[in-house]
Formats: C-alpha cells, structure tokens, sequence
C-alpha cells in the first residue's frame, strides 16, 4: 500500500511539473484529489487493512495529500495572476487614442437665462406661475383690459400688438403680464409668482429689438406689501444676477397696471458708469419695469384693494443676457448659428 501511495505521489508530481496553465493544473487536481481519483479510492480501500497498519497509512495519505494540495494552490496562484497580467495587457485600452467627436447639442443660452433668473425668485420665495395662467394666444381681456391698459392704448394699436385675422379680440400677447391678470383672477393671495414666457410686438428688426423676445414677469400680492420689498427683491436679484451688488436708480414712469411706476437702471456692465457705446454715453442700462400693483387692478380681478396691496416687475430675458454676455446684437438669440450657440 505504501508503494502504491509513493507510486501515485511521483506520477502527480511530475505531471505537476509539465501542467503550465490553469486549465492543465486543474486536470491534474481533478485526476489526484477528486472524489473519483485513484487516490481517494486508496482511502475508501483503508478498511481492509489490519488494525495496527490504518493509522499509519491513513497518516501518509493526508500527507500526500496535503502536500500535493499546498503544490496545486501555490502553482494555481501563479498561473491565475500570469494569465490575468496577460489578460489585461491583451484588454488594455489605449487613451492616448484620438475618440470619436460626437457633436452635442446644449441649452440655449436664452433658457439657460431664464433658468437662471427663475432660480434666483425661487430661492426668494417666489414659485413658478402656473402654465394656464400663462398663454401666448390671449384674449384682449387679459393682455389689456384687466390691465387697466385702456381702449385707446397706443400699445393696443395694431402697429404694436399682432391681432388674429379672424378671432376677435385675440392678441399674441404683447407682455406676460397677462400672467398677473389671470392668476389673481383664480388665486387668493398671498400671490408670489413669477412666469416667464414669450410675447409678441410688430417691431421693425433690428439689433437691438426683434418682434418675439422674451420677459419674466413677477408679481407678489399681500397685507401689506410695499416699495421698499419692491426694491429689497429687485436689489437682491440684481446682486445675484450679475455676481455682485451694482448701483441702481430707480426712475419713475408710467404703466397702466402700476402705481407708482419705475424704470429700473443699473450702472452700465462695460464702463462703470463712465459713459460707452453700449449705454449711449448714459453710464446707465435700463433692465426692467415695474411698481406697485394698481388698486384699480386688484378691483377688477375682484381683490380688495383696501386691504391687500402689490407689487409686480417685468424683466426682457434678452436684454438681461445681453448685458451679462456682452451681446450687441439681439438676433444672434434666434438666427441658430452654432458658432455663437456654441459659446455658451
Ligand atoms: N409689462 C411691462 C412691459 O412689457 C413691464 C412691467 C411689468 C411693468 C410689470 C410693471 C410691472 O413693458
């Protein structure tokens, strides 16, 4: 029996020696120490053996097997981290190749300002008005009437405002301020909203103006809401918008819907105040529109003026990035050429 083991011993250890991969190391395991193995067979036949033989032959028999296991592994470990080497080496990819350029498109420049500048009014406070409340094809009513925009308005003179052919009274919107009329006309306040969207006005084209641009309106309506937050929020939203606090002036103007009105300037972005091209030598920009919401417009939406009170701002989208990006020619926004898009 001991002969028989030594005899088994030599025979795996030399094919031990010839296996030179994991696939032959796993031949000569399977062939020695499986279940089936002539090895194993040896073990099962121990029971024949006299009483005084058993320990000692069992005892070789784990040490063979011991032996020829610990050899297996050490050789496997060798052969597993040689084939892996060689197996990455195969796989490696070359990153100093040159890719393939597949050209992606991106935001707009006009909707990546607007979501900037709504983020800014949410962050204070104000939600997103809600989209019914905000339509391009509106009805005179809410374009003006509501408004407090009387009949005889310059700005509802056809040269203005694009009227449908065939549906009376319906407009493109020549302001989203048509959002402030219809939601205060189905929500109670407190109201803070801001929409934005695009409106329509029968401009002759130019560098400075096209006739669909885009505005945000804003529009805050409560107990006692005064001038001064008016201009706390529109300080803050200038600070934030330009990545720094710049002087403003407030100059007073009219419109319909607001009393008092103002026009609301920054010093210029390009000269400091100093007087350029941009601002035509004024050291000043105009950036947005807005006032106290006029009692005569709550009425009509049917909120008591006497005891709430607002106030409402109108921005253009394109001035506003315009003046950020230095942009001297409004059409650039709509003509789709990718060279400019491509800035942003
Ligand atoms: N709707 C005005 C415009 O288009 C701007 C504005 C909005 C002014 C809200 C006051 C309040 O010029």
């Amino acid at each position: 029996m001991e002969n028989k083991i030594q005899e088994i011993k030599k025979e795996a250890l030399t094919e031990l020696e010839n296996a030179n991969d994991l696939k032959s190391l796993e031949a000569v395991k399977n062939k020695y120490l499986s279940r089936n193995s002539e090895f194993n067979n040896l073990k099962k036949g121990m029971k024949d053996l006299a009483p005084e033989q058993k320990p000692v032959i069992g005892a070789l028999i784990n040490k063979v097997w011991n032996e020829l296991e610990n050899l297996i592994n050490e050789k496997n470990d060798i052969f597993y981290k040689k084939e892996l080497k060689e197996k990455l080496l195969k796989e490696k990819i070359d990153i100093t190749l040159n890719g393939n350029y597949i050209p992606m498109g991106h935001v707009h420049p006009l909707t990546q300002t607007v979501n900037e500048i709504t983020e800014i009014f949410q962050n204070l406070g104000f939600s997103l008005a809600k989209p019914k409340n905000s339509p391009e094809v509106e009805l005179e009513k809410y374009n003006f009437d509501l408004l407090n925009v009387p009949k005889e308005h310059p700005a509802r003179d056809v040269q203005d405002t694009f009227y449908c052919d065939n549906l009376e009274n319906v407009v493109l919107r020549s302001q989203t301020s048509n959002a402030q009329a219809r939601t205060m006309m189905n929500t109670k306040p407190p109201i803070k909203i801001i929409s934005p969207g695009r409106v329509y006005r029968n401009e002759n084209v130019s560098a400075r103006k096209n006739n669909l641009f885009h505005q945000i309106e804003g529009l805050y309506v409560d107990k006692n809401v005064t001038m001064a937050q008016l201009k706390g929020v529109l300080n803050e939203f200038i600070r934030l918008y330009f990545g720094q606090a710049r002087p403003t002036r407030y100059r007073s103007s009219f419109f319909p819907f607001t009393e008092p009105s103002v026009e609301i300037d920054v010093q210029c972005i390009m000269c400091q105040g100093k007087g350029c091209s941009v601002c035509s030598g004024t050291g000043w920009l105009e950036i947005l529109g807005a006032g106290m919401v006029d009692p005569n417009v709550l009425e009509a939406v049917g909120i008591d003026s006497s005891v709430y009170s607002g106030f409402a701002f109108g921005m253009g989208v394109e001035r506003l990035a315009m003046l950020k990006y230095a942009i001297d020619d409004i059409r650039l926004f709509f003509n789709n050429d990718e060279r400019f898009l491509k800035q942003f």
